[in-house]
Formats: structure tokens, sequence, C-alpha cells
């Protein structure tokens, strides 16, 4: 959204009034008591290194941070190992029976994966890893559809001190391909394929398509998920086979606690994704923390399930390090929400009797179209608490996911926080706010954020501006990857010391932050990042393309579509229009991924620009979402506007 929509929005939310404080006996058995706010306020260093002994320390750290904007470092001298901390722990102390994973193939194939199960294959890929001649340090590129193998290749390689880049197996070859060569990886992992919306899709052959141009990578390790035909070169080694030769045994060495634990790539302003690089301290402490905090997890009667991938942040921190350091019982699932039947998520939640469930707005507005008869055919009454996640949840969606889902008695967490933060910032805390349907209300204890103005003056409540955070938390970026100047100019230049989220957000009256989306040319499509640029490059890179720009819309079920609008190159007929359209629309999948693909694509003759040659997104958006288009008059050609609403329907296309 753009900043001067955010006024108007304000005001619409003035009229939500409705609160839910936790229930008395929610409120009584909760991990975090009232108490919680002022002792991080207390002292909120001495709150985190609290946090910081949930895990298991090989040496403790002789101080707590060192904070020189915009770097910092948390518990400095300690070490520790992720893996460990994960597994070894929980088998030691006698909890290696406990399920880790209960997995759901989406054509229904099961497994229970125990800890001690988990902990033996973490060990056999970390042996095959350092065969393969993976050491701490490196890099490893994960290219996996969501089963099991994909933990266990994160945490193997953080067992051996590499840092993994995980790549959601939705991206495309040339999407996979910069990736690999901007961390620099010299392994990939990856699966023959998975399977989605009831078929087997391939992943081997786009990592053998990306490894077609020159990298590093020395081995590809090849899970087999679907059993479909695969090429295989000399550099291609079976995982099972990997592992199979492998010494069970395998002891983790500890490390750094500013050791790289991750780089995971977010789309920004440009079209070059950016390497988002988190350390290993400080980021478990503060995934555990939250994980525990904020689901209220019980590990020895909770079944936590939080539906993302491991490609996205979400995945990391509350599939892998999170809930596993808590000793969580969980479910993972393959496939998608309607797989076979529109009903599946909801089988499963009766199936494995969750008691705790984190998903999106997308999926909840998703569900509420399909219609209450699907949950409401399934025993639900497992569920306590309910999350949500990935962009602001509109109070319909809110309610309905209370109403419907929750039976009116699960808390609702709606929980913001960013690939960069690593771990949830801003939330309620489920035994002790009140919330409002829509608002992620404050943040959480021992994290510090305001809403400021454009001078970065703190903004009063009923107001408007943008997020920022205002003192260092343990799982913070350390940086962007090989991009140092992009990591100030991005969050560090646009106010003093000040760390700028890229959102907007308001206070109301009561001082609950509400979120209103990105002030950036970023795009939040079904909770995931896209950035205009980036689908614009993709576009002016197909040979019928002169110049692209590209709009995030408002859209009912994804919280925003991806409009384009297109100048055709000189020669090109449009004829018909609706098959070069569709030809524009796969070329974008193919450059970036089926997430990035255009829901609208309109042919004009000229795009509206300033009389410096700035392309006046705030129009096109107005055009996009139908709405009477505002102030033209900066326009270097007036009548623009004119010409492409007239030419509005054109090409509109839906798949
Ligand atoms: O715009 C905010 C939105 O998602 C962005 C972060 O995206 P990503 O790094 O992909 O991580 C998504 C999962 C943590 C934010 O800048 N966002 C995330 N959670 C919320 C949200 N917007 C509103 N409410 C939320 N609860």
């Amino acid at each position: 959204m753009s900043n001067e929509n955010l006024g108007d929005s304000v005001e619409n939310l003035l009229t939500e009034n409705r609160t839910f404080p936790p229930s008395a006996e929610f409120a009584a058995q909760a991990n975090a008591k009232p108490e919680i706010y002022e002792e991080a306020e207390r002292d909120r260093l001495a709150f985190w290194e609290k946090q910081a002994r949930r895990l298991h320390w090989d040496t403790e750290w002789s101080s707590v941070l060192d904070w020189k904007p915009p770097y910092v470092k948390w518990f400095i001298g300690g070490k520790l190992n992720a893996s460990y901390n994960c597994l070894d722990r929980h088998v030691i102390e006698g909890r290696g029976n406990r399920v880790a994973f209960h997995f759901e193939g989406e054509p229904g194939d099961t497994r229970t994966i125990t800890y001690a199960d988990l902990l033996a294959d973490v060990k056999k890929c970390a042996n095959a890893l350092t065969e393969l001649g993976i050491k701490a340090g490196d890099r490893v590129a994960i290219y996996m559809p969501m089963i099991p193998e994909a933990a266990v290749a994160m945490l193997a390689c953080a067992r051996v001190g590499a840092a993994h880049s995980v790549i959601f197996g939705g991206f495309s070859a040339d999407s996979l391909l910069a990736r690999i060569l901007d961390a620099d990886a010299t392994l990939v992992i990856t699966a023959d394929g998975g399977f989605r919306k009831g078929a087997a899709f391939a992943l081997k052959p786009v990592v053998d398509e990306a490894l077609k141009s020159k990298t590093n990578v020395r081995n590809v390790l090849v899970v087999k998920r679907t059993g479909q035909e695969t090429a295989w070169s000399e550099r291609d080694i079976w995982w099972h086979e990997a592992l199979a030769r492998q010494n069970p045994e395998h002891v983790a060495q500890p490390f750094d606690s500013e050791h790289p634990l991750f780089i995971l790539y977010t789309s920004g302003t440009t079209a070059k994704p950016k390497g988002i690089f988190h350390t290993t301290g400080g980021y478990l402490t503060q995934a555990a923390y939250t994980h525990q905090n904020v689901f209220d997890l019980k590990p020895e009667s909770d079944v936590f399930w939080c539906t993302a991938d491991v490609g996205w942040i979400t995945g990391h921190s509350y599939v892998v390090y999170g809930p596993l350091i808590n000793g969580a019982t969980q479910v993972i699932y393959e496939g998608t929400p309607d797989t076979p039947h529109k009903g599946r998520i909801f089988e499963l939640v009766e199936k494995y009797k969750v008691s705790i469930l984190y998903t999106a707005p997308t999926l909840i507005r998703t569900w509420m179209k399909w219609g209450d008869e699907f949950p409401n055919k399934y025993n639900l009454k497992s569920l306590r608490l309910l999350g949500s996640v990935g962009e602001p949840i509109n109070p319909e969606a809110w309610m309905w996911y209370r109403e419907v889902i929750g039976n009116n008695n699960c808390p609702i967490v709606d929980t913001w926080w960013q690939t960069e933060t690593g771990a949830i910032m801003i939330s309620p805390l489920p035994g002790v706010t009140a919330t409002k349907p829509g608002s992620a209300m404050a943040t959480i204890p021992g994290i510090s954020a305001k809403v400021v103005d454009d001078e970065g003056i703190e903004v009063s409540k009923g107001r408007g501006g943008y997020l920022i955070l205002d003192k260092p938390w343990p799982s913070m970026l350390r940086g962007v990857w090989g991009e140092d100047e992009r990591y100030k100019e991005t969050y560090w230049s646009r106010f003093k010391d000040l760390y700028f989220a890229g959102d907007g957000a308001k206070l109301d009256n009561d001082g609950a932050i509400w979120l209103m989306g990105r002030v950036d040319d970023v795009m939040n499509i079904s909770g995931h990042r896209i950035s205009t640029t980036e689908v614009e490059s993709a576009l002016v890179s197909h040979e019928a393309v002169a110049e692209a720009a590209v709009v995030g819309a408002n859209d009912e079920i994804t919280g925003q579509g991806i409009v384009a609008f297109v100048i055709l190159r000189g020669g090109i007929p449009n004829v018909g229009g609706e098959e070069l359209i569709q030809e524009l629309r796969n070329h974008v999948a193919k450059e970036i991924g089926a997430i990035a693909k255009p829901r609208q694509i309109m042919v004009v003759a000229e795009l509206p620009k300033t009389r410096s040659g700035k392309i006046m997104r705030r129009l096109l958006r107005d055009v996009a979402e139908n709405r009477a288009v505002g102030d033209s008059t900066t326009l270097a050609d007036p009548n623009v506007m004119k010409l492409i609403s007239e030419g509005l329907n054109s090409g509109k296309s839906e798949d």
C-alpha cells in the first residue's frame, strides 16, 4: 500500500472495537503470564540472557550484546551446535521416542518420525556431507519438496557448520541459478520431484537446467521421492545410497554464536533478490522463545502444525528450528490444501488431533470462499490456538477463523515479522492479550518497535506512519549476503540507526499496532514477497515487450495480485491479444516461478510518467483496482491515463 493511502485505512480501522480477551482457563495455564512484559522491561539484556539459556551452550557467552549500528552480535564468545539443540539433547534427556514429525505425503503415504529417528538420519546425512567435502563455512543449496528430508538436510548442514540456502521448490531454473551463484554454493540437495495437486512434479531437471551454467557446484544429492525417470550425470548421488554407507555416529561440534546458520533469499525493491543472512545463537534463542510463548507450546501434549513450506522463513523458524528446540510434535504435509479435496487440512487436523494451527490469511480467505461445509465435516475440537502470518489479516477473515475453525474458543495470534527479523516480533500473547480482529497488537516482551512519521518522530495514538525497530534483537539479520552497501541502504538509511521494515502501520486509540502493508515497491502475494522490478525485468526480457510497469492490486484471496502494464515493441501486432498475454504470463512463470505469474496483463500504448521520467505507479494502481484515477496533473502527458483506462478490460486473464 502506498503511503498516501495510509490515512484512509486508518479511518476505517477506528471503527473496529471488538476485543477478545483470553478465557480464564486459557490464561491460567498459559506459558506467558502478564509479568513477562515487566520482566523484559526491567532489564532487557538479562531477559534475553535468560531466553538464551533455553539452549545448550558448549561454552557460555562472555558478553550479551555488541551493537555498533547497523552491525550486531549477540551472546559473544558463546559456542553451540544448532542440530545438537534440536535433536541430541532430546534423545539424551530421554525424549527419543517422542514423535517429531507426523508426515503426510500428498498421495496419502505417511511416516511417523521420532526424535531418535530424525537424529539418526541427520547424523548419517552430516557424515555424507563431510564425505562430499562440505566443511564449516561452506554454502549448500537445498531445493526440495515439503518432505522430512528437507528438514534433515537443513539440520545436517547446521550440524557440520555449513550455511544452508533453501530455495522454494516453485522457483524456476533461472531463479535457482541466481541463488546458487550469489551464495557460491558447492552442493545442491534436491529430490527427483514431489507431489502437488494430484500429480508428480519434477525438481531434478530444474537443477540440471540451472547447472548448465558455470557454477562451483561439485555434487547434487538427490532424494528419491516420486520415482520418476531422472537424467543422471557423474556429479549426481542418490541420497539413500549416500546415507546407507555412512557411519551412524556423528559428534556435533560447537560453533561460535555468530557462525553463519543460513541464507534465505527474499525480494527487495530491485530485480535481484537479497540473501538475508542469519547466524546461530541469537536466531535460535528468539525462534525457541517465541515458539514457546506465542504458541503456548506444551511439548508433551500439543500437536503443532505450521503449514508453511521450508522454502520460506516461516518454515525455517516454526517448522525446523523453534519447534524442534522445544521438543514439539508436528504435522508436516507435502501437498496443496485442495488435494484430493477441499477439506484436506481439516481432515489432517482431525486425524492428528492438531492443537495449534499456524497458517496464512490467503489460505483462510480461500477456505472462506470454499464454504463452511468443508471444515464443518471434520472434528476440529482438538484445536486450542490459532495463528496467522505473512500479511495483514482482514477482520472478516479473522472472525471467520475464530468462529468456524476455532469454535469461538481459541485465541488467535496474528504474528508480524519478516525474513529479516528471523522470528516473531509483534503478536498478542495468547494468555494475556485481549485481541482485536485484524491487529497484531503489540511487540512481544524483549522487542521494541515504533510507528514514526517522515522525520522519524513517533506518531501519536490514532495515527499512521512507518514501522521501525529501534533496538537490536537476537534473531536480527546480520546482513545481506555479499552486499553490505545494500544492507545499509535498504534497512538503515531511511532513519538514522533505526531499522526500517518497509511496512506502514498505525496505532489505534489504545496504542494497538495495525499493519498496513508495504510502503515500497514490494508486493505481497499470498504472503510471499515479490518485487515489482523483478516482474518488470522478466517481462522486458520477452522479445515482444518494450517496457513494463507492475503494481500490486488488492485481491480478495491473495491479498495482492500482480497487475502488469506493458508496451509492446514496434511492429509486434497485438492480434486478439489473448495468446500473447498468456505467453507473457507463462514467460514470467518460467523466469521467476509460478508465484510471480501476473494475474492480469494490460497492453497499453504509453505509461504514465512524470516529466522526470518516473512511472507513477499510484495511478496504475488506481486503474488496476478499478478506482477513479487520482491526481494526474504532474504527468508529462495528461492524456495517458485516459487512454489506459479505456483499454482497461482488454487483456484480463485468469487461470
Ligand atoms: O509486509 C509484512 C508482511 O510480510 C512481510 C515479510 O515477508 P516475509 O519476509 O516473506 O516473511 C513472511 C513471514 C514472516 C512484512 O514486511 N507480514 C508478515 N506478517 C504480517 C505481515 N503483515 C501484516 N501482518 C502480519 N502478521
